[in-house]
């Protein structure tokens, strides 16, 4: 493919061209694209079956054109989001009075719960300059990015040994700038979830608000439970639990540009909207940071969510589950590597203490599987979907022979670095 930036700048064609030829144009262009379809890639996709993609797709064609930036336009969007935010407080305990709304993904919920927090208490007289959001190390940069947006700090508190949320050191961390604590289910690096229960508590203690990112396990982790994972509580079941963002787009198996922020009251809520009307066109309202909002993306999640069910998602769940597990219980018999902490869900990461795992990586990269890389500690990283349950057996066959090529010829992949994005 010739390097956009060094070609000529392209202008629009003087005349257009017909559907077939570009869609043939367009399926070229993702030739060099990672195989996804064939769930050879561990990261940005999530890949539950032909059937679920078809079912979003229609559902996002049927309503692609809709807004709900015009709720009394569309009230059939605004019945679809209170469905999906209904279904998704039904996961994740939801008391009496807890609502929520759809954003464009998981960065964006994050923004809004942070925003929200911060306009809770500028209502309550607080100077929120420069305040501060106390972190986990292993928590998203989402955080980063809301708080560098919203005129406030974070500060990222190292892991315990286990690699989860050092409670402790959090509350160290605490001072009178923190506005609030967050814990992940799963963190993205580790796919761990965090002491959630100790970290409510120590929220309630110094009365500030605990986010749980859940973006990755929100749609994940209800359903393995149901299975029989012993996963700890972490969503508004811990009473100290302000807010939770839960990303459709990923376990939830929805089209992209599709995730839920959920907060424990309207009044709450009520300081995430946007009013405005100083202008000539009427008063505009909005409840996210967008102003347009996707009806595809809307319909496409709230037709994934009715075409599963909870038997739909406990399977795929399952599926997710048993991948994992076959791949860790090759890496225990495999003597080069390890695993690290207790992933539960469907991200996990291995390593080596003998050989290095980026070379393992490059070789398994060459080998067609394109998966996620960590620094601390130096892994490899997967996000698995239900259709890796197929193809588990033909990665640990590459990966034992990429094992065995890296051990005889003692490589290091020192110049290859992991980027997340
Ligand atoms: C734990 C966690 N939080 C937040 C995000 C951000 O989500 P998005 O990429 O949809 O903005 C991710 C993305 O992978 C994530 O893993």
């Amino acid at each position: 493919m010739t390097d956009p930036h060094s070609a000529p700048r392209r202008s629009l064609p003087e005349k257009g061209t017909g559907w077939s030829t570009l869609r043939e144009q367009l399926v070229a262009l993702g030739g060099d694209d990672v195989d996804w379809r064939a769930a050879r890639t561990a990261v940005y996709v999530f890949n539950a079956g032909e059937d679920v993609l078809s079912v979003a797709k229609e559902a996002y064609a049927l309503y692609q054109s809709e807004n709900a930036l015009g709720p009394a336009a569309f009230p059939s969007l605004k019945r679809m989001e209170s469905d999906v935010i209904d279904m998704g407080l039904s996961l994740l305990h939801g008391p009496e009075g807890a609502c929520g709304n759809i954003t464009s993904g998981g960065t964006e919920s994050i923004l809004m719960a942070v925003k929200t927090c911060r306009d809770q208490a500028r209502a309550r007289g607080v100077d929120t300059q420069g305040a501060q959001i106390v972190l986990p190390r292993s928590a998203h940069p989402a955080f980063d990015k809301a708080a560098h947006y919203l005129g406030l700090e974070t500060l990222r508190v190292p892991v315990t040994d286990d690699y989860l949320a050092d409670v402790e050191a959090m509350e160290r961390a605490v001072s009178e700038r923190t506005l609030m604590l967050v814990g992940s289910a799963p963190c993205f690096p580790y796919g761990l979830v965090d002491p959630i229960e100790a970290l409510g508590e120590l929220a309630e203690r110094h009365e500030l608000w605990l986010h749980v990112d859940a973006c990755v396990g929100g749609y994940f982790a209800p359903f393995a439970r149901m299975n029989g994972v012993a996963v700890p509580p972490f969503d508004f079941e811990v009473p100290g639990v302000a807010s939770i963002s839960a990303d459709l787009h990923k376990y939830g198996y929805a089209a992209k540009g599709a995730s839920t922020v959920f907060h424990r009251s309207e009044a709450q809520r009520a300081h995430q909207l946007f009013v405005f009307d100083d202008w000539p066109a009427g008063g505009m309202t909005t409840p996210t940071a967008a102003g347009t909002r996707p009806g595809g993306a809307i319909a496409g999640a709230w037709a994934v969510m009715n075409y599963l069910g909870l038997e739909g998602y406990r399977d795929k769940a399952r599926q997710v589950c048993e991948a994992r597990a076959a791949l860790e219980a090759a890496i225990d018999e495999m003597p080069e590597l390890c695993t690290y902490g207790d992933p539960q869900l469907g991200l996990m990461i291995y390593g080596s203490e003998t050989i290095d795992p980026f070379a393992v990586w490059a070789r398994m990269k060459g080998r067609g599987w394109f998966t996620g890389l960590t620094t601390e500690p130096r892994a490899i990283h997967l996000m698995l979907s239900p259709a890796h349950a197929e193809v588990m057996d033909e990665y640990i066959a590459d990966l034992r022979a990429s094992v065995a090529e890296v051990t005889a010829s003692g490589e290091d992949a020192a110049g290859t670095r992991a980027t997340y994005a």
